[in-house]
């Protein structure tokens, strides 16, 4: 029988090469009529196209694949990555239709490494439409209610100053990972009501990082694997949000019942709310860590790189927040109206997001057969709109890679531009992660001086990541603001 087992393994391994390369085939010969399909290449049998489509790039760019393709086939073509035949689409229009025919036309098709990670619970992997509105509905409440607080708004507040505090004297700082760590105890604060410094926090702050090198590395589920390593990680951060929530319900101390009188949001919508079930609470609370602290993360390090190499703007925005900061009291904190004046501030976020390419694509599939442009869409293919490409076209901007914030005073670029995705799936943390880039900024801003101490590009991976973590170099800043 042992004798046998290579043999066996051999077969199993020979059937499921022939499967594919029929499958890679069958679609790329026999199953549509090829004339109606966009061009394109369905590259090498089994992988496809996936190592050109994944090679790492510059944010500021749409890589050599995008590029040679869009130029040989047009802006959008076909493929075959993800061991599924694909549509790429770089073309303005198409995206936005394939974001907007969301449920109807295309579905939310995340690659199995990826759902096997986030769980299937997450409101980025539930394709059911009826499911997918009931918890959206409980995660833009839960979003709205937090961030409309006045604790929220504090939190923020003390949040920077003590950031800003524990940055003197130190010369030298690896910008990423402070601002995951920012961005990440806020979540805590005022999703989970810790503390920044508890030992439960500093443990879930592991795990979450442990799980995003999973999240983007290659899906082989052997124990020393980064992706098996994530699978663990995932599996410890449920369980400890688990006791959270359990905690949260069974505990009667003054503090909870205080909390629950003023209408805590968290008591509100995720402790009393019977419509969905323990683990889809724990899911609720996962995405929002998740995707709560690693854009708004990304975006504060895109902020402080693009702006290093900006001064003009750099210094049209520090004007900006000296006229609000001299306006207001000694210490006194911000506040909405302060935030409804930073127009300026805005419009530097809007660009960074553009430049920046924090997510680069989404991922859909088409359930029924579509036609588009001329173009054939078959059922079951999937469609990746580029985000990026879009943001990045000669044709729809001005010197796309010029890191230009005066572009937003046309109203047209916000037509142009859509990091946050659309349709049903519209980003429901867009408002929330702005704002807290605009508190930083101003606190930052009035605080420090910043250069960089060595060369480095916001990469794509397709994930947007600092590769030697944004080493910056700090001063005091001397303005005098009162
Ligand atoms: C600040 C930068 C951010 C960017 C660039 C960003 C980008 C995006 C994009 C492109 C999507 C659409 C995904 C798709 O269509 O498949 C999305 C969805 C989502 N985002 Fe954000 N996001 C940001 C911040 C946040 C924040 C701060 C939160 C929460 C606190 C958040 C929570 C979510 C959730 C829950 C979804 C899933 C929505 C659904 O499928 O219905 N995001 N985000």
């Amino acid at each position: 029988m042992i004798l046998l087992l290579p043999v066996i393994l051999a077969l199993l391994f020979g059937t499921v090469i022939l499967v594919f390369m029929f499958h890679h085939l069958f679609f790329l010969v026999y199953k549509h009529d090829t004339k109606t399909l966009p061009g394109g290449n369905m590259g090498f049998p089994f992988v496809g196209e996936a190592f050109g489509f994944f090679t790492p790039h510059k944010s500021l760019s749409i890589g050599n694949f995008l590029q040679q393709r869009c130029s040989r086939y047009g802006e959008v073509f076909k493929s075959y990555i993800f061991g599924s035949p694909t549509i790429i689409s770089c073309d303005l229009e198409l995206n936005k239709f394939v974001l907007q025919k969301e449920g109807k036309l295309f579905q939310s098709s995340y690659p199995k490494p990826i759902r096997d990670i986030l769980g299937k619970h997450s409101l980025m992997i539930v394709t059911d439409v009826e499911r997918h509105k009931k918890l959206r509905r409980i995660e833009v409440g839960l979003i709205n209610k937090f961030s409309s607080t006045l604790n929220f708004l504090g939190d923020i507040d003390k949040l920077c100053i003590s950031l800003m505090e524990s940055w003197r004297g130190n010369q030298l700082i690896l910008f990423s990972k402070q601002a995951k760590q920012f961005s990440f105890n806020l979540m805590l604060m005022n999703l989970l009501d810790m503390q920044p410094g508890e030992p439960l926090g500093l443990q879930l702050l592991e795990d979450f990082l442990t799980f995003m090198k999973g999240f983007v590395s290659i899906p082989i589920n052997l124990p020393w694997t980064p992706y098996a390593k994530a699978v663990k990680a995932r599996t410890r951060i449920s369980s400890t949000l688990k006791q959270i929530l359990n905690e949260w319900k069974n505990r009667k101390d003054v503090q909870v019942q205080n909390r629950q009188q003023k209408g805590d949001p968290f008591d509100e919508i995720l402790v009393k709310e019977d419509l969905i079930s323990d683990v889809e609470k724990v899911s609720i609370l996962l995405d929002l860590l998740l995707a709560g602290y690693e854009t708004t993360s990304g975006l504060l390090s895109l902020l402080v790189y693009f702006l290093a190499q900006s001064p003009q703007a750099l210094q049209t925005l520090k004007d900006e927040h000296l006229a609000i900061r001299k306006k207001k009291k000694e210490g006194e904190p911000l506040n909405w109206e302060d935030y409804k004046q930073m127009e300026f501030t805005t419009m530097v976020i809007n660009e960074t997001l553009r430049c920046g390419n924090l997510v680069k694509f989404v991922h859909r599939e088409a359930i029924k057969d579509v036609k588009f442009k001329g173009y054939h869409i078959p059922a079951g293919w999937k469609v990746l709109p580029i985000l990026s490409a879009v943001h990045l076209e000669p044709s729809l901007h001005e010197n796309p890679s010029e890191f230009n914030p005066w572009r937003w005073t046309d109203p047209a670029t916000s037509k142009k531009v859509v990091p946050f995705g659309g349709g049903s799936r519209l980003c429901p943390g867009s408002e929330l992660g702005k704002l807290e880039a605009s508190f930083f900024l101003h606190y930052l801003l009035l605080n420090y001086r910043w250069t960089m101490k060595e060369e480095e590009y916001p990469m794509l991976y397709p994930y947007m990541d600092f590769p030697k973590g944004l080493l910056i170099a700090l001063e005091t800043e001397t303005t005098n603001v009162n």
